[in-house]
């Protein structure tokens, strides 16, 4: 009999930082695949709030709650790369992306077909938690710095660090 091959997956995005929303798609994700890279994508020259070694982390500590999600997952961070020639390093044959609703539908069509135009690399989207619906990091950034309230929303090391980045 031939051996099967590992079906493995990647979950990018740039985890600046990490939300409940995130960690519930890269679940979900490692419930479908063999194996899922989480992959922290960014721009060198675009600073963001989080360094990438603190958004590895956080993803990391998270992950770190759920030892059978964990097993299943590697965090790893590219820059100044196109996310197809990323899976074709690390032979990912799925993307997966979860969407929140049409908005996220429209942003993430284009690059789902541009990224099966390039390679023919798949897309594979998975409806949010609709109690994480209103949930993005951009969003948890700003409700934080005008201070309030986003425990529940994202890890609570996450929170923490908000605080500390955001409101000193
Ligand atoms: O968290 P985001 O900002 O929605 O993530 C977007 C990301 C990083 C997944 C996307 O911008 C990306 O894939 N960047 C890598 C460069 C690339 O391949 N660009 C062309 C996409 S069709």
């Amino acid at each position: 009999m031939s051996e099967q091959a590992i079906r493995r997956a990647m979950t990018p995005g740039s985890f600046d930082p990490v939300t409940n929303g995130h960690l519930d798609v890269i679940a979900r994700a490692a419930a479908l695949y063999d194996e899922v890279i989480v992959a922290i994508l960014h721009n060198p020259a675009k600073a963001g709030t989080f360094t990438i070694e603190e958004r590895i982390a956080f993803v990391e500590e998270a992950l770190a709650a759920t030892p059978e999600v964990a097993a299943r997952v590697r965090v790893e961070a590219f820059a100044g790369r196109l996310l197809v020639d990323v899976c074709r390093d690390l032979d990912v044959q799925v993307v997966v992306k979860g969407l929140r609703g049409g908005t996220d539908f429209a942003y993430e069509l284009p690059m789902a077909l541009m990224n099966r135009h390039l390679t023919g690399l798949e897309t594979v989207f998975l409806p949010g938690d609709p109690s994480l619906e209103h949930v993005s990091s951009s969003l948890v950034k700003e409700v934080v710095r005008y201070g309030g309230d986003v425990r529940g929303l994202v890890p609570d090391a996450v929170h923490a660090a908000l605080v500390e980045r955001l409101r000193n």
